[in-house]
């Protein structure tokens, strides 16, 4: 069993339906006003080298309502790779902490820091994957409907979100479909990846360039940004590249009670319309709280010691 979190295709599907009850089970107790302190006198260093909302306020909430505490690690300070090698800074912080949520451009670096670390390395966003917001929105499609009896549709970029929800899908024995542009097709690394999981569990996932085809008796229509953090300079270009994959009603006309999922942060009128971000199918500010729940399951599974949860 790995000590870390930094793909759901590290993990079973029994796990993650694990820390999907957990998090269903702390998202009850939040709501009933308890916090069962499980993590009390843990503490998280949190290390960004891009911008965050979410998983910032929600690591650190996260922590600090288990009963532990979290550090806010600047990348100037740190300088993981220029002013440290990522051996010395995993070392380093596995003398003093409990764990480390690590968001980064280069997947390779959390997969360094975990080699080197004692402790858990918790992937908070990659050029490749973004895990915690999958769970996230597991949990999400769980209270709405069994996961694996859904058709989840995803539309746009092939980008990190994308790849993870892929392998969720793969790893649980999913339904999903996925439409982007052939020149922005999720990697072959991860079909390549997902495809035995796929095998195993009974996932159906299907490619399209034809964002209609796909969407059409959907229950769930995904989308993200069009331009992922680092990619700032092809935005231009991109914004003609997608146009024709933006999540609006007409595209919704084929899949009557799809209910709209996004990541945020959104670029309204981009790939979604507000009318479908504000309106009653949209599922994102749940997906947003999910990711407090789901994310303090996720820091019990890799900090408590197992059979202690
Ligand atoms: N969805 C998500 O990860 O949001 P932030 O970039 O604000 O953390
Ligand atoms: N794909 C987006 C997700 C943001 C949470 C990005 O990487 O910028």
């Amino acid at each position: 069993m790995p000590k870390d979190f930094l793909s759901v295709a590290d993990w079973s599907a029994d796990e993650l339906l694990q820390m999907l009850a957990r998090a269903q089970e702390l998202r009850r107790l939040h709501r009933a006003g308890e916090r069962p302190q499980t993590l009390q006198g843990r503490t998280l260093a949190m290390y960004f080298e891009k911008p965050s909302l979410r998983t910032h306020v929600t690591f650190e909430a996260g922590m600090a309502q288990l009963g532990g505490h979290a550090i806010l690690l600047r990348p100037d300070q740190v300088g993981i790779g220029t002013r440290e090698s990522p051996l010395d800074v995993a070392r380093n912080l596995s003398r003093w902490v409990d764990g480390v949520m690590a968001r980064t451009f280069s997947h390779d670096l959390v997969v360094q820091l975990a080699e080197h670390a004692t402790i858990p390395i918790i992937n908070g966003l990659t050029d490749l994957l973004h895990p915690c917001q999958a769970m996230a929105d597991l949990q999400t499609i769980a209270n709405v409907m069994e996961p694996r009896e859904a058709t989840l549709c995803y539309v746009g970029d092939g980008n990190n979100v994308a790849n993870s929800l892929i392998l969720l899908a793969a790893v649980l024995g999913m339904r999903l479909r996925v439409a982007t542009p052939e020149s922005h097709r999720p990697p072959a690394w991860v079909m390549e990846k997902a495809e035995p999981l796929a095998g195993e569990s009974g996932a159906e996932i299907f490619w399209s360039e034809d964002p209609g085809e796909a969407v059409a008796g959907s229950d769930f229509v995904y989308t993200d940004t069009w331009t992922s953090m680092g990619q700032e300079d092809e935005a231009e270009a991109r914004r003609k590249i997608f146009a024709p994959y933006q999540v609006n009603r007409d595209l919704l006309a084929s899949a009557p009670q799809a209910k709209v999922m996004h990541c945020l942060p959104a670029h309204r009128e981009e790939e979604i319309t507000s009318e479908l971000l504000d309106g009653e199918r949209s599922l994102v500010y749940e997906q947003a709280e999910n990711r407090l729940h789901a994310q303090k399951a996720i820091l019990e599974w890799v900090m408590l010691p197992k059979g202690a949860q």
